[in-house]
């Protein structure tokens, strides 16, 4: 008796082993093939909370067979974009793990490298439809099988993110939500809403932009637009072409790391809506009254808190600005000053923060900034390290005056306020005299309401 039952123990020891151990992975097409072209093939993997490092292949009619397959739990859709190599992208291992941590639910790839894996770019755009098609039919079977569309998320990179908005728009708009990540550009721009994603492809539409300039997409196609450093160029990305291939990608992929960063909960980035990124830098977007009680929006999978009001604005743009490298957070201030000086000069400003520890500095030269008479003026600062506690403060003024007499500048008032960080106080300091291109370093006050 006790035989047999050892044997049965065995039996799935060695069973479940196995199990495990056939994991279905995503196709890597290799560079000859890609050379040539390979044919269009659709694939799902999924992955769930119970294989989380191995994804199941599942039919595209018979899935109701795939016991780790729950319709009826939320299912995120992750969609690729053009892979000119036809390697597999370095961050589907980590997305579905981040993925599956956020809640339970089915996180599937797609895969259709087979596709997009192309040295001809056009071959790769013509099989977005076509990958939408075949998708859509799946979510369809689901739906069929008591999925709901509500609980479906599309989360599409590059090209992708046309895939998910065709998707969207065959399903009349009623997917929950489409996240794009950098949506890409050659061959979308101008193009009417109908052949790009846009807000009308699912319930919310949210997107992130990272390389407007070359391989995404410009303007605005979500409910809600996350320009990261303005949408451009980013960070620590080369800006040469000698650089090699990081040249090309560096931006574009930026936008998949900071997604990554942020699902798993390592960056925190708060985005300010705002007209430009000019506007942004110039201080002029640093309200978030629109969102009470909220904060402004952050960045990443839950954005529940700020859901229905974005839904009520329609379009929302919302800037921030990162460092070069995770938790790609800055740490920023607003600076207000009042100045009273004799003369008007031009010129930028250098803020530099220290702690026992530590300094950390801030060059606020976007654009020439006007000191005169007198002027009120919000400046925007923002820091790559974090020095705190602040105990002295050095500020200059840089006109490029190297040869005549120097100007003094007279601050009447200078109020440094951490931005998302209430906890902390804000700093001032009253009725300073200094001279243009010479720092001045004070220990600050705390606010007096009296002087304001
Ligand atoms: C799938 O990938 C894993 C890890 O990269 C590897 O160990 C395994 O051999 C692959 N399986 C197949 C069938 O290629
Ligand atoms: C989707 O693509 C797969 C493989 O390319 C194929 O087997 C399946 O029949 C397609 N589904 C539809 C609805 O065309
Ligand atoms: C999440 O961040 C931690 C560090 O905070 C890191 O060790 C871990 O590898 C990250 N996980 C993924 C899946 O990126
Ligand atoms: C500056 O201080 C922060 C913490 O306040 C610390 O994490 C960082 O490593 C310090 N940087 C340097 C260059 O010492």
């Amino acid at each position: 008796m006790a035989v047999w039952w050892i044997m049965v123990l065995l039996g799935f020891f060695f069973f479940g082993k196995g199990e495990d151990k056939k994991c279905d992975n995503f196709s890597d097409v290799d560079f000859h093939e890609a050379f040539i072209g390979t044919n269009l093939y659709v694939r799902l993997l999924l992955y769930t909370r119970s294989n989380l490092d191995c994804g199941q292949e599942l039919p595209h009619h018979d899935f109701t067979t795939v016991p780790l397959f729950h319709v009826t739990r939320p299912t995120t859709f992750v969609i690729h974009g053009y892979r000119p190599t036809g390697a597999p992208p370095i961050w589907i291992n980590r997305i579905t793990r981040l993925l599956a941590e956020q809640a339970d639910m089915n996180v599937l790839v797609v895969d259709w490298n087979r596709g997009a894996a192309n040295l001809n770019y056009f071959t790769t755009v013509a099989n977005t439809r076509h990958t939408a098609a075949n998708i859509t039919a799946f979510i369809r079977r689901m739906t069929d099988e008591g999925a709901c569309l509500d609980s479906i998320h599309l989360i599409g990179v590059s090209l992708g993110a046309h895939v998910a908005g065709f998707i969207g728009a065959m399903l009349g708009g009623r997917v929950g939500r489409i996240t794009g990540l950098d949506p890409a550009g050659p061959m979308f721009a101008g193009v009417p809403p109908e052949e790009r994603l846009d807000s009308s492809d699912a319930q919310f539409v949210d997107v992130l932009h990272t390389d407007m300039n070359s391989f995404g997409l410009r303007g605005a196609n979500g409910h809600i637009d996350f320009y990261a450093n303005g949408g451009l160029d980013q960070p620590g990305c080369p800006k040469t072409i000698f650089s090699g291939k990081s040249y090309f990608v560096c931006d574009h992929q930026r936008s998949v790391f900071l997604y990554l960063c942020s699902l798993n909960h390592t960056c925190h980035l708060t985005a300010y809506p705002c007209s430009s990124y000019t506007d942004f830098l110039n201080g002029q977007c640093l309200q978030c009254e629109a969102f009470k009680p909220a904060s402004c929006p952050v960045l990443g999978y839950d954005l529940s808190q700020w859901r229905d009001k974005l839904l009520k604005l329609g379009q929302t743009k919302v800037y921030f600005s990162t460092t070069a490298e995770p938790p790609y957070r800055k740490m920023s201030y607003i600076v207000d000053t009042v100045t009273w000086n004799q003369y008007l000069r031009w010129g930028i400003v250098i803020l530099r923060l220290h702690s026992s520890k530590n300094v950390t500095e801030a060059r606020i030269d976007h654009k020439l900034l006007r000191f005169e008479r007198h002027t009120t003026m919000r400046l925007l600062a923002q820091f790559d390290e974090d020095s705190y506690p602040v105990q002295k403060i050095s500020f200059r003024i840089v006109t490029g005056n190297v040869i005549g007499p120097r100007y003094k500048i007279r601050l009447l008032r200078i109020m440094v306020t951490p931005l998302d960080l209430p906890e902390r106080p804000p700093m001032c300091r009253y009725d300073l005299v200094m001279e243009e291109n010479v720092e001045v370093t004070f220990k600050p006050q705390s606010c007096d309401q009296s002087h304001l």
